[in-house]
């Protein structure tokens, strides 16, 4: 049986199969038809360029948000709250960021001028690998030099984070000029890869991470030798 706590780590997953991938979906079937529209001048409606980009800002924000969802249940379910780590006052940074990540990222919605939205978009990515880099967040590897990293699902989250937010911050300069947008194209094309990659170590982490009531079970196996106790035979019914 699922607890609640079991239903606060499935909310991430759910929302990345039911909004985020759904969205890119549409989101690089429009980028296909604005490239096409300008480069081979097929006959498709003016509005693609349009369609792609609002619904690219809106791909951008679920990131965000199931990001942060994962982060901030990750963080506050790993101890009972009472005997969080750190006390009130880590408590109270970790909400603090949270909270200014989120703000960060609306203010990135409004603003106009540039440096305001480079600063909101650095910001709000900050926000997040600050929450990230909390003990109680599970990464594969910090060092790009081995494998562990590139299949780490918190690494390729904080690269497509980035991605996404420079997206929306650059959105008038690759509108408007030649090389922003091809700029644009191409961080955005590995930014689909590692869309891929996330689907990929997302569903792993799903195999890999038990239920609640059986962790201490599966916390007793052996991870460098692939093997777990054998469990004593149930005691025969008298
Ligand atoms: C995986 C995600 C994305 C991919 C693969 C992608 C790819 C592309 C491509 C191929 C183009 C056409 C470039 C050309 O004409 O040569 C484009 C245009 C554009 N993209 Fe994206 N993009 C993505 C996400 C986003 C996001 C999140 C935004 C944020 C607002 C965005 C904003 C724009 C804008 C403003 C244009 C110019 C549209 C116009 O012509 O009016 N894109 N993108
Ligand atoms: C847009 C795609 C995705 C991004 C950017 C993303 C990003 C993240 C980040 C940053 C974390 C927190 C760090 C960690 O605990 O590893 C996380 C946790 C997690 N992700 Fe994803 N993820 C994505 C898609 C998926 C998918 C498709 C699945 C599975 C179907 C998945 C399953 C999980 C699981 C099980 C966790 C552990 C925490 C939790 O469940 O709340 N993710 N993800």
């Amino acid at each position: 049986m699922l607890q609640s706590v079991d239903w606060l780590w499935l909310l991430h997953p759910v929302l990345a199969v039911a909004v985020v991938y759904p969205l890119l979906g549409m989101v690089l079937r429009l980028a296909l038809q604005t490239r096409d529209r300008r480069i081979n001048k097929t006959k498709l409606p003016p509005t693609v360029g349009r369609d792609h980009a609002d619904l690219g800002s809106w791909l951008a924000a679920a990131v965000v948000a199931i990001v942060l969802l994962a982060l901030a249940v990750v963080i506050l379910t790993a101890h009972p709250l009472a005997a969080f780590p750190g006390g009130l006052p880590r408590l109270g940074l970790v909400l603090l960021v949270l909270l200014g990540s989120v703000l960060a990222l609306v203010l990135l919605w409004r603003a106009k001028s540039p440096p305001y939205r480079a600063s909101f978009a650095l910001l709000c990515w900050a926000g997040v690998i600050t929450l990230g880099l909390q003990g109680e967040v599970y990464r594969l590897g910090d060092n790009p030099f081995q494998g562990a990293f590139w299949q780490s699902h918190f690494w390729g989250g904080a690269g497509l984070t980035g991605l996404m937010l420079f997206s929306v911050a650059g959105r008038p300069e690759i509108t408007k000029q030649l090389r922003w947008r091809r700029l644009h194209a191409s961080a955005n094309a590995l930014a689909a890869v590692v869309f891929l990659a996330q689907a990929i170590s997302g569903t792993r982490d799903l195999l890999e991470i038990p239920i609640s009531w059986q962790k201490p079970a599966i916390q007793a196996c052996d991870y460098q030798r692939n093997i777990c106790p054998v469990a004593p035979p149930a005691a025969p019914n008298p």
